[in-house]
């Protein structure tokens, strides 16, 4: 049992064991100095015009939203070339990462992920009874696909993809994606989880809306907190087959999202909306190349970088500990994502946090 678990107060109930012994989740601590939040990936401009003209129109927010939400989907459908039915909504992708689990994977079956990968997959299965099956990356920080593909067992009900991966920032390669899929079983559910999708720059990634057509067992995820910037209104989506869509739905919290999301996802959709998204996005990956090629320059390893994140790695070209460097950027009142045993991870977001980022890690480096 973890330190967390077994300092918690015990329950006056009786509840699972097995749910008691994981530490609830904990949201990074808020900086105890003026500096930048780097942790959590979040995109560090105001939200789009589009959208603060949503947000100051009083919303009729005394009653539920019409859950089935048909113009939004209707414009995620047609950007997929996807019937409706083909669309599902949720209160951001993790809620959908959620339901896909709980739809696939009963007690005892195993749900297939990277490792390091987004933090939320080892912990997908708790509810369900599945369990987490970790497969450790390469040594470029990518997916080892065929360690993946020969990890599959007849109890994998689930393989979770991220590309780009959090928190290390390598794509998956479309040709290797393919020959991943031939891999696995046709009535095994593959996630490709694309949080962020629109900053990827690199031409042999694999996007989703290429192969989806081809593998019908495949769902992909996307979602409106990254490069949208709607982080706090809690809105994602998936596209894959109506069937597999709908037993999300059968396992989803009912009217979770709401209508205030609903309308800022749409207004973001608009066409000036979208100019004013790329433009950042632009603003964005220059800042990533910045910030990347700044730390080489530092002597460190860093993996090709294609989220809005970069990944320093601990041990060989990385550095000693990820929890001391973190502790230093803490010190300094900016916070990014320790690995510890692992690596660090820093989002990419304001233009004055960059030379902070490099001056920190210089002179963690210098006094070692
Ligand atoms: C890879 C990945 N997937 C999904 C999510 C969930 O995003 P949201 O629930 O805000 O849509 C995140 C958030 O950090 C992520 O990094």
């Amino acid at each position: 049992m973890s330190e967390a678990a077994s300092a918690a107060p015990r329950p006056p109930v009786r509840l699972r064991a097995d749910v008691l012994a994981v530490p609830p989740y904990r949201q990074g601590a808020a900086p105890t100095r003026p500096g930048f939040k780097l942790s959590s990936n979040e995109n560090p401009f105001p939200p789009l015009q589009a959208v603060v003209d949503v947000l100051s129109d009083p919303a009729a927010v005394n009653r539920y939203a019409a859950a089935a939400m048909p113009e939004l989907r209707a414009a995620l459908a047609a950007e997929f070339g996807v019937s409706l039915d083909g669309v599902h909504l949720a209160a951001g992708s993790v809620a959908i990462l959620f339901q896909l689990v709980a739809a696939a994977a009963a007690p005892g079956d195993e749900v297939l992920h990277a490792w390091p990968s987004f933090e939320a997959y080892p912990s997908l299965g708790l509810s369900s009874g599945a369990v987490s099956v970790p497969v450790p990356l390469t040594a470029d920080a990518e997916h080892d696909l065929d360690a993946m593909a020969d990890a599959i067992t007849e109890r994998t009900r689930i393989v979770l993809l991220c590309t780009p991966n959090n928190p290390t920032g390598p794509t998956i390669r479309r040709a290797d994606f393919e020959r991943f899929m031939q891999r696995v079983p046709a009535d095994t559910l593959v996630v490709l989880d694309e949080a962020y999708r629109e900053f990827v720059t690199d031409p042999e990634a694999v996007r989703g809306e290429e192969v989806l057509a081809n593998h019908p067992n495949l769902v992909v995820l996307r979602t409106f907190s990254k490069a949208y910037g709607l982080a706090g209104l809690r809105i994602g989506y998936a596209v894959g087959a109506p069937a597999i869509l709908a037993a999300a739905q059968v396992t989803a919290i009912p009217l979770s999202v709401t209508g205030v999301a609903e309308a800022a996802a749409l207004a973001s959709l608009q066409p000036d909306a979208r100019a004013e998204l790329a433009a950042r996005i632009e603003v964005l990956v220059a800042r990533r190349t910045e910030l990347v090629s700044g730390l080489r320059g530092l002597g460190l390893a860093i993996p090709e970088a294609q989220g809005n994140f970069v990944w320093i790695p601990e041990g060989p070209g990385g550095v000693e500990s990820a929890a001391d460097l973190a502790a230093a950027f803490a010190a300094e009142g900016t916070l990014v994502r320790p690995f510890p045993g692992a690596g660090v991870r820093i989002t990419v977001a304001e233009a004055e946090s960059l030379p902070v980022v490099i001056g920190i890690v210089r002179g963690f480096l210098a006094a070692r």
